[in-house]
């Protein structure tokens, strides 16, 4: 009996151990895995937005402006809101998109300068309402559009354009 009992005590002092040990192991687990992967807040990068935005070339914004409240807000509203903007992706008769809105709202900031110039250039492919405007514009006139759409969109779409909106670093939003 009294054998049983000394093997009981001793049997406690292992689990205890056992239970320390594991917990342990999570608590370093949890610690660690935060110190591998920490919040970009953590590293002290502010979010983009409240980051100060990229300069602007004020003197395209202004030409660029002129340009697209004559040619360009005809479909895609003015100040870029889009030509239906409360429901921006509803097809037409032919189940094509209305203009998209071209201020921070939509996806036109996921663009490099460059592709949007090469896109307001060519045309869409696949609507043919979205015309080739480089028999109408310039080269110079179609980056002074382009510098007045970007005027159109906050401190984060400006930082994180193009390739940077996959960023979770960079773009935390929508
Ligand atoms: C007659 C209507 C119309 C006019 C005028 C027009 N657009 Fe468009 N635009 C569209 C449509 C429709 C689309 C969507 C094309 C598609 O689905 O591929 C589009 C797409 C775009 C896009 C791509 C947006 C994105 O998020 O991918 C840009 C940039 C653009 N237009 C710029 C311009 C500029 C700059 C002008 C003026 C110089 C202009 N558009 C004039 C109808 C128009």
């Amino acid at each position: 009996m009294s054998g049983k009992g000394r093997h009981g005590k001793a049997g406690m002092i292992p689990l205890a151990l056992g239970v320390v040990v594991v917990l342990g192991a999570v608590l370093m687990l949890v610690t660690g895995c935060g110190k591998a992967a920490p919040a970009a807040s953590e590293r002290g990068t502010p979010p983009a937005a409240e980051q100060p935005p990229i300069r602007l070339d004020d003197a395209r914004v202004a030409r660029g402006k002129v340009i697209y409240e004559a040619r360009c807000a005809g479909c895609h509203g003015r100040d870029g809101v889009g030509e239906n903007p409360a429901n921006p992706v509803a097809p037409d008769e032919q189940g094509r998109f209305p203009a998209p809105p071209l201020d921070g709202s939509a996806h036109a900031w996921h663009h490099t300068d460059e592709d949007l110039a090469n896109f307001i250039a060519d045309g869409s492919p696949r609507n043919p309402r979205m015309k080739a405007w480089k028999t109408d514009l310039t080269r110079e006139q179609i980056r002074d559009v382009v510098e007045y759409i970007k005027s159109l969109w906050g401190p984060a779409e400006l930082n994180c354009q193009g390739p940077r909106h996959m960023d979770p670093d960079c773009f935390r939003g929508h």
